[in-house]
Order: C-alpha cells, then structure tokens, then sequence
C-alpha cells in the first residue's frame, strides 16, 4: 500500500516536473532574455511594478534544475544547460549591487549550481564577491544586515539570503565575514521568530542606539501577524544558516517554524497568504509559501538527529507537494504561462495576488527535483 503511494506520487511529481519544463520552455520562445516577476491574468509580460528587484535567479535556476535532472547526455540536457547559462550570466554585474537584500535568490539558484556543475573558480569568485557585497549591509548597532527599505529595518526574508555570506566565508576562510552571518541571523532569532515559531516579518531599530522597537510588516496583514511566506523563509533559512554553522539553536529554530506551519495550515498543507488575518480573507491562499515549505521540510527532514521527526517532515512535504500538483497547476488552462497557480505577491500594493509567481514555480520545481532525486 505504502509502495503503491509512494509509486504514484512518483508519477504525479514527474508529471508536475514535466509541465514546468514546458511551460519555461513556452516562456522563453515567447518573451527571450526576460525575467518575469509575477503574472497578470496568467500572463508574465506586463507593465506591473516589480516593488524590488529580486526575482532573476528564480528563472535560471530552473534550468539548472532540468539541466542537472536530465543528467550528461540525458534528453534536453545540452538545451537547458545552454539556456542556463545564456540566463545566469548577464546577472554578474549583481555581485556588486549594494540596493537589495536579495543577493542570495540571485546568485544561489545561479552560480552556486554552475559552480557545483563546473567547479569553474571564476564562478566562485561572483559568488564570493556577492557574498562580501551583501556582508556590507551589516549595522553593528542592532547586528543585523538592513532591508532595502531602510538603514533602521530588518526583514525576515534576509534569512534566505544569509546563506551566501555563510558560503563566501567558508571559500575564503574569512571568519569576520562568518561572524556577520552568525550575528544575523542571532537577531533575527531573537527579535523576529517568537515563542510559539510564528515570525514577525520586519523589526525596526533604533538607529542611535541599535535597540529593538517594534515588529512591522509590508506584505503581511498586521506587524504582529504571521505572513505565510515569510514564515516558510524563515524555516528554509534557518535550515540553512544549521547547515553551515552546525549551532543547534538554528536547528531549533528551523524545526519551530515548521511546527508552526504544520499546526496552523489547513489540511492540504497550503496556507493562506496570513496566518493571523481574518476569516474571509484567510481564504486567500499563497501557493507559493506552500511550495518554499515543501522545499524547506525537505532541507531540515536531512538535517534532524531524530529520524522519526525527520521522516515526519519529510512525507509532510510529499503530501503539500502532492496537493499543489493536484489542485494548483495550470495545466487545463491552456492561456497560463506560469506552473503553479494561486500565488500572492504583495496584497497591498495588489501586485500578483492569486497569479503565477517565478519563486513559487522555483521552489515548486526544486522540491521536486529534490523529492525524486
Ligand atoms: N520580497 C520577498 C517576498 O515577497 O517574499
């Protein structure tokens, strides 16, 4: 029976991976060298704002996926890989970009994978590079490494980030480089994940004194709310931040946010948009959260000493996997250009709510490859 299950989610997830070759494959005959952010009635080119320049990663990355599961010589393999790198190269010039925060879903998705591929040292060193770049975002007074919003803000998604400088540190053996990752991501624990593993999505500080002040948000519902998909970085960044620093309080901190996501989304595992919003609009889902925790469970169930626990995370994941194949693709709806449907961008600004979004198909794609590997 247990084989029969695991037999046919197979089946579902092939089936799922195969559409979203399709569909990017459709996407770059249509619209080549663009890095969509999010759809508009299921289309990716449009007018819309993009808020913050984040996103170009998430397409690339794709392709490294495909490429790496298409394996040497496997169907399509120099294809993806071609596209691959004609998409991952002209982000170069972003390992010095001092406007964002994102540097991480720039380059991890990118040069980390061409890296891993080629072992290519001038790889490493845009990697590297951008590492120490995003290190400069560092306030002594708060220890934290800012948002792009402001010098006084921090914001839970930086923990997805924090990754690159932990790399950067480990290539070049730079321990003040380390020490910024470990200090970061101390006062996000601190200040933005609470008792019960839910997260504040932004802390501002006092910038005389570094003080704490208070918890705010920009996309979520209400500052002391817990915004869906900021939550579901938290639990992946937190895995990752373990992965390098081996300092069991991140682990701990991983596995409380994915207690929290586990108790407090419905059924199917897809959560909505906000955690703490009201009724009504709770019905509003973001897909993409739900595909960042499947991918993020997946990380941790490695990670966890109890194998019990991990084993738990680890179908945790196949079953919100399985639900988002099943109920959210866009497959009978030939007009869609993105993967997965019901994705929430920024409700408030209204950009992308209940469209395709590129990290939501990433991460989708990623738990995936991960998940039948
Ligand atoms: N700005 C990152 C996010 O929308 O999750």
């Amino acid at each position: 029976m247990i084989h029969f299950e695991i037999e046919s989610d197979r089946n579902v997830f092939e089936d799922a991976l195969a559409f979203a070759h399709e569909q990017v494959k459709r996407l770059i005959e249509r619209h080549p060298d663009y890095y969509p952010i999010y759809t508009k009635d299921g289309k990716w080119k449009h007018e819309g704002p993009a808020w913050t320049h984040w996103c170009d990663g998430f397409l690339p990355g794709m392709m490294w996926l495909f490429q790496r599961r298409a394996g040497p010589g496997g169907a399509d393999s120099d294809f993806w890989l071609e596209q691959a790198i004609r998409y991952t190269k002209p982000l170069e010039a972003r390992k010095q970009d001092r406007d964002v925060h994102d540097l991480g879903f720039v380059f991890l998705p990118t040069y980390y994978r061409w890296y891993q591929k080629t072992k290519d040292p001038a790889a490493n060193e845009v990697l590297i590079e951008a590492g120490r770049t995003l290190a400069l975002r560092f306030r002594e007074k708060g220890q934290y490494l800012r948002s792009f919003v402001a010098e006084n803000s921090l914001f839970i998604d930086i923990m997805m980030n924090v990754g690159l400088i932990f790399y950067a540190a480990r290539e070049t053996g730079d321990r003040k480089l380390r020490d910024i990752a470990l200090r970061h991501a101390l006062t996000t624990r601190r200040f933005l994940v609470r008792g019960d593993g839910s997260t504040a999505h932004e802390g501002i500080f006092d910038l005389e004194t570094g003080e704490f002040l208070r918890e705010a948000t920009h996309q979520g519902w209400r500052a002391d709310s817990s915004w869906s998909r900021g939550l579901t970085w938290a639990m992946y960044g937190f895995s990752t931040c373990y992965e390098y620093s081996r300092d069991p309080r991140f682990l701990h901190t991983a596995e409380a946010c994915a207690d929290y996501y586990i108790t407090h989304s419905p059924d199917d595992g897809v959560p909505p948009w906000d955690f703490s919003a009201p009724l009504e609009s709770r019905k509003l889902l973001d897909t993409s959260a739900g595909a960042i925790a499947a991918a993020g469970l997946l990380r941790l169930s490695r990670l966890l000493h109890d194998p019990i626990k991990g084993h738990f995370y680890w179908c945790t994941a196949l079953h919100i996997l399985r639900n988002l194949c099943q109920d959210y693709l866009a497959k009978d709806d030939k007009k869609w250009e993105g993967v997965l449907k019901g994705g929430v961008y920024h409700l408030h600004k209204n950009l992308g709510v209940n469209e395709s979004v590129m990290w939501g198909d990433y991460f989708l794609v990623e738990a995936l490859e991960h998940a039948t590997r």
